[in-house]
């Protein structure tokens, strides 16, 4: 923009070229020069007045919109991410603080879960992890939940917006047992080549539950799925017996009780003797003697044949059950929510 009179467009050069050097921009609003020019119109021959003013408010105006550009220039650069890599060439001493290797630790969960999978590797177990995003087939349909079956309601399952290639919404698993279809058919061969399919598949489920100490959100379980020829319930109550004797290193009882799941039948709940109190009643076991510790069953001849396993020929056992509720009785953890909480005094007793 360009001005007639020759003492504005004099003034108006100065400030543009100091608005280039001035951090904070809106400050050439109050130059002195401007100020000084408004300071002059009284001293003008009144008919001067008059096209002085109307300049001097026209650089003014031109000043505020530059102040105004340069704002939103800044604001459309692109946001900074602190949680970028440093550049690896920036000398120790200006690096960002971050905490020493010997500030952190595995966390107790995962250790935990490492220390039950090295058990289950000795009776002969493999593992295969779980996924975190699963469909409605893998959900229900592989478990025998046929549409609409009022079972399905048990899970209090989160669901995408997107749905796969049938329509159906994509689900944060609530379980594990999400799995058993894929095990079964990735182990099938082992069947006819005379060995069994012996797998445990740990994950991390979601429910859309009321919290308290006991009920999570986002917690882990275990999966275990053994099939072979002659295969019955005493063998599924002996090897959860084994593994839990082995667990928490002290002979225990244990207890099944008839539940119903669709993907077993017969179904169990299974409960073992309290470690605590051994039975005397406690307030860990609610004065019962017992603790409810998951679910398990006979797998269901249409779950074994929708994995294409001849059950006629096959039979097998299958479980599943939150890791948390394993450790906190180990550890005498009051409050399952510690271990999602990152809480730095709950990890530390850990280390
Ligand atoms: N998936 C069941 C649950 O989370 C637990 C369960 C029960 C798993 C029986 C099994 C089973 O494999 O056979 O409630």
């Amino acid at each position: 923009m360009s001005y007639e009179n020759a003492r504005i467009a004099d003034v108006a050069g100065q400030l543009k070229s100091r608005f280039a050097e001035l951090e904070t921009k809106q400050d050439i609003l109050k130059a002195t020069e401007l100020r000084a020019l408004y300071a002059e119109i009284p001293t003008l021959a009144p008919e001067e007045r008059g096209t002085f003013g109307k300049e001097i408010n026209l650089l003014k105006q031109e000043l505020e919109r530059m102040v105004a550009e340069h704002h939103e220039q800044a604001e459309a650069l692109a946001p900074i991410d602190v949680t970028a890599p440093f550049d690896v060439n920036t000398p120790v001493g200006d690096r960002p603080r971050l905490f020493t290797r010997d500030n952190g630790s595995v966390h107790p969960l995962m250790r935990e879960l490492h220390t039950v999978l090295d058990i289950f590797y000795r009776m002969g177990f493999t593992a295969v992890e779980s996924r975190e995003i699963d469909d409605d087939y893998h959900m229900f349909g592989t478990l025998n939940f046929p549409e609409g079956h009022p079972a399905r309601d048990d899970y209090d399952t989160f669901m995408t917006v997107q749905t796969d290639a049938n329509g159906k919404q994509l689900i944060a698993p609530a379980h594990t047992s999400t799995m058993q279809n894929r095990v079964l058919q990735k182990y099938k061969a082992n069947l006819e080549a005379g060995k069994p399919i012996a797998a445990v598949i740990p994950g991390r489920v979601f429910r859309n539950e009321d919290l308290d100490a006991r009920h999570e959100h986002t917690f882990y379980q275990l999966e275990g799925v053994y099939v072979g020829k002659d295969i019955h319930a005493g063998h599924l109550i002996a090897t959860l017996k084994t593994f839990l004797q082995e667990y928490y290193q002290q002979d225990l009882e244990v207890m099944t009780q008839p539940f119903y799941f669709p993907f077993t039948e017969p179904s169990f709940e299974f409960a073992l003797s309290c470690p605590f109190c051994k039975k005397k009643g406690c307030n860990i076991c609610s004065y019962t003697g017992w603790i409810e510790l998951l679910g398990c069953g006979m797998i269901n001849p249409n779950v074994l044949k929708m994995a294409g396993i001849d059950p006629a020929v096959y039979t097998g056992f299958a479980w599943g059950g939150g890791i948390e509720r394993l450790v906190m009785m180990k550890y005498d953890i009051e409050d399952i929510r510690h271990f999602e909480s990152g809480k730095l005094d709950f990890l530390r007793q850990f280390k």
